[in-house]
Formats: structure tokens, sequence, C-alpha cells
């Protein structure tokens, strides 16, 4: 059978016969379920990983009876997320379990045109010179994180990270959503956030459901996560209502919008902007839920590789002692000057990137390398792969920041951030909030541990983001002559 025009090849296609998914090397499976009983849907990214190394970087899989091409070489992945949004889509099972839940549209399942559109305005909002006019209320942000942690170390008190750290990144991108001090760490739980601890794991363990129960009949989990997507829906509502009548109030809002969700608004209201308020009040949901976990664990894991790694940790104090000695005094610059706090997060998500997998799904037939791909097909592009092998990196499982100071390190073979035209609008803000936090933390006080309940290895748990399970943190306030040294 000849391919019908393929588009263009993703990668090599200069192989005179094709070969077929089904024909790749990968683990046996079973009829109708494939090989779904071979994977922890919490630990899904490591199965295949093993999976990749003993099969080889390019393998298949069956999702119950449909075959899933798996990519793991960072040149084919990157070809891959390149062809976006003409070749692949993200899956369209996302874009139903989200439609099912009332969703609206956004950017993150949005394609083709409507993609474009939405893309654009989002954009706006996040180029580096709104996330620099930012920065003061970030670091007020910081501050607060800074005086609960203070109380904790005078109490000698455990600090349980994930909490602490989700409450810090919810604040600071509530702020820069929709200009709302919603204070999580002062104030306590903020009912938006509630929500949104439900919803991406909601969404995960759906879409790795092997039946749709939940169309028959619903779990308690499944009410939980239908009662949460409806409440945010009608918070973000509101709020843009709120916004649309200030704007009212005060027409210069237009020109020069406060906060994203009033950028939003005026780029929806021009003429042929292709996006209604609806799309708005979509953008600033998936704001919160891509802004929260993504960044808070991304920080957990530093911390944690950081504390074991007392030859780094002390080399990061040390230029953060040197060079932004004071969060209440923080700037810009600063931040920019930190470049081995800088080499020490790109190291931390190479080794722990928070999305170590990105399911896609062919939307033409096409192909990848030597291989024919149906349109429809899943194509699973497998993030740590490369970035873990020591071709690329020698000791590969070792914490060393310095790998990333040298000219001779390859950056695209680590890319915790995506890649193409889709790549991750919020990177720029997500590496200020990482470096504001843990100079904040650095300059002040001294990690006496970060560890399980168990003080075993933090195990990865995946449901959307990839978090590290139970982490705390235990801190000292490093003494004036250690902190000014
Ligand atoms: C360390 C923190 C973060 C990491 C590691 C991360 C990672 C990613 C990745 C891997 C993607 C998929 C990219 C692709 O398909 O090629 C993505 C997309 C996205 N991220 Fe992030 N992200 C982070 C923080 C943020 C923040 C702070 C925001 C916004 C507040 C954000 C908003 C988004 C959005 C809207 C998309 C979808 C873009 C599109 O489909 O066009 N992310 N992110």
């Amino acid at each position: 059978m000849s391919l019908p025009s393929p588009e263009p090849a993703t990668s090599v296609s200069s192989a005179p016969v094709l070969r077929q998914i089904k024909d790749l090397p990968g683990p046996r499976a079973w009829p109708i379920i494939g090989n779904l009983l071979q994977v922890t849907p919490q630990r899904i990214h490591q199965d295949v990983e093993q999976w990749c190394r003993r099969f080889g970087p390019l393998m298949r899989m069956y999702f119950g009876p449909r075959q899933v091409l798996v990519v793991a070489d960072h040149h084919t992945v990157h070809a891959v997320l390149r062809e976006r949004p003409g070749s692949f889509r993200r899956p369209s099972i996302t874009a139903k379990i989200s439609a099912e839940l009332g969703g609206l549209p956004n950017v993150f399942i949005a394609e083709g045109a409507d993609w474009r559109n939405q893309r654009r305005m989002v954009m706006a909002g996040f180029a580096p010179k709104p996330i620099r006019a930012y920065f003061p209320s970030l670091v007020n942000v910081a501050l607060r994180l800074q005086r609960r942690w203070q109380t904790a170390a005078d109490q000698h008190r455990p600090i349980d990270l994930s909490t602490d750290l989700k409450r810090y990144t919810v604040d600071i991108i509530a702020g820069l959503a929709f200009g709302q001090d919603v204070n999580t760490l002062e104030a306590g739980d903020n009912v938006i956030q509630q929500h949104l601890d439900r919803i991406l794991p909601g969404i995960a363990r759906r879409s790795l459901s092997i039946v749709p129960y939940w169309r028959y009949f619903k779990l308690p989990q499944d009410r939980r996560l239908e009662h949460s997507s409806a409440a945010l829906r009608n918070e973000v509502y509101a709020l843009v209502e709120q916004a649309r009548q200030s704007m009212q109030a005060n027409p210069g809002l237009r020109d020069k919008p406060s906060n994203l969700l009033q950028a939003m608004i005026a780029a929806a209201d021009q003429p042929d902007s292709g996006v209604d308020n609806d799309t708005v009040a979509g953008n600033v949901s998936t704001m919160l839920l891509a802004g929260e976990d993504t960044t808070a664990n991304t920080i957990a894991w530093l911390l944690y590789l950081l504390n074991r790694n007392p030859h780094t940790l002390q080399k990061t104090v040390m230029e953060i002692r040197q060079l932004a000695p004071d969060c209440a005094g923080f700037t810009l610059e600063q931040m920019d000057a930190l470049v081995y706090l800088d080499a020490a997060v790109q190291e931390a998500m190479r080794l722990k990137p928070v999305g170590p997998f990105m399911p896609l799904e062919a939307i033409v037939d096409t192909v990848i390398e030597d291989v024919r791909v149906p349109k429809g097909s899943l194509v699973w592009c497998v993030m740590r792969h490369d970035s873990v092998d020591e071709k690329h990196f020698p000791n590969p499982q070792a914490f060393e920041p310095e790998r990333w100071l040298a000219q001779a390190q390859d950056k695209q073979v680590s890319s915790p951030f995506g890649s193409g035209p889709r790549t991750c609008p919020g990177r720029y803000l997500a590496l200020l909030e990482i470096k504001v936090a843990v100079a904040m933390l650095l300059s002040r006080f001294e990690i006496s541990s970060v560890d399980t309940a168990d003080g075993q290895e933090a195990q990865e748990l995946m449901a959307f983001v990839m978090s590290p399970v139970g982490l705390r943190m235990r801190l000292k306030t490093a003494d004036a002559a250690t902190a000014a040294s």
C-alpha cells in the first residue's frame, strides 16, 4: 500500500522501504488491553523510559488496541515537535476529556488557526517586558515565603515543600494573570487553589483510563473533579467580569493593561481577533493550572538535589550571598548575574524534568525516521532519554551544574520546556520564580535537611506533572557572620 501523499517527513525519510509501527521492537502486548497492565499510571514515564533502554529509541507499545510510536532520540523528538500545528497535535483524548468537564477554549488544547490566535494573545502577556515589570510583586511574594519559613525555622518545624511552594507559585501567577493578591502564603488556602489541585491530576487519570467509566457512573473522585472544574470556571468568569468593569471605568487600561487578563480582554475585543470572552476565561484558568505545579515541583526537585550534593550547594550559596545577599533588595540584574544557580536549575531540570514525556497525535499521514505514521497514530515523545545518556552527558546521573557552564555542552539535548512553536510560554517567568525563591532561601537560611519521611530516595510521581513524593525541609537561620561571608 502506498502512502497517500505524505506530509513533509519529520525527520529522516530517505529510506527506500518504510517500516510500519507494528514492525518495531517493543514489549509483548496482550489482546485488547495491549501494554496497559504493564504500566503504572503514576510511574508511566519510568516504565516507558525503561522500555526505550531495552528496545531502543524508536519502539512501539499499545494502549489498549491502539498502537503508539515511541520516539526518544532528541533530534527526532525536536523534529516531531517542530511539525506542529501542521502534522501533529496534542492527543484528541485530552481535548475530549477537557470538553466533557466543561473546559473552556485555551492555548494548551487549541489546534490550528485557533491555537495561533490564542498563542499570539497569550505571548503578549508573557514577553520579558511585562514579566520584568511584574518583578517587584514577585519579590514581595518571596518575602512572604521568607517570613513563613522564618517561623518554621524558629519553631524547628519541618516544612512541607510541596504545599509551601505551590502557595508561592499560585500567589505569583494569580497576581500576574489577574492582578489579585490572593496571598495563600499568609491567608491560607484559597478556593481557587483547592480546585486547581484536583484538575490536572484528574485529567491525567482519565486520559490513561482503559475504560471511560465516568460516562456511565461516577466515583467520588469524579464528582470532586467535576465540581472543581465547574467551580474554577465560575470563579474565573467572575474575575473576567470584574476586569471588564474596571476597564469600562478606566478606559486607559485598554492601552496600558495592568495584568494579563486585561491585556487579553483588550486583545480579544480587537476586530478580527478570533478570540472571545470564553477564550479569555479559558486562558486565565490555563495560566493558573500550567503555572502552579510545574514551577513548584521544579523548585522542590532542585532543593532536593542541592541538598544531596553539599559541594554544589556550597557553591550556590556562595554565589548568592556574594551577588544577591538580601531578598528585599533583589533586582533583575542580580538574578541575571546568578549564573551558577542558573546552571543548577538547568541541571535539576535535566535529571528531573516535570514534563518527562509529551504525547502527540498525527493529524496527517506522515513519516518519522523510516517509519510510516498513519493519521491518528499516537506518538509518545520521551524527553528524558538522551539527556541521561552518557553519550551526551558523562556520568549522567550525577548532579553537576558545571556541565552547563562548558561551551561544548549541546543545550538541545535536554528540553524541559518542550520545543518548536508550542514551547512553554511561561519559561521566562518560571526561571525567574525559581531563581528568586532559591536566592531568598539560601541568602537567609541554612538547609538542615530535605528528605522524605522514611529517609529513602524521593519517588517520582506522575500526575500530569512529575513531582517528588513527600519532601520535607528543615531550615536554620544562617548566622550573620556566615551569611555575610
Ligand atoms: C519550570 C516550570 C515549567 C516547565 C518545566 C514547563 C514545561 C512546559 C512544557 C514541557 C510544555 C509543553 C511544550 C511543548 O508542547 O513543546 C509547556 C507548555 C505550556 N506551558 Fe509551561 N512549564 C513551566 C511553567 C509554566 C508557567 C509558569 C506557565 C504560565 C504561567 C506555563 C504555561 C504553559 C502553557 C500555556 C503551555 C502551552 C503552550 C502551547 O500549547 O502553545 N508554563 N510547559
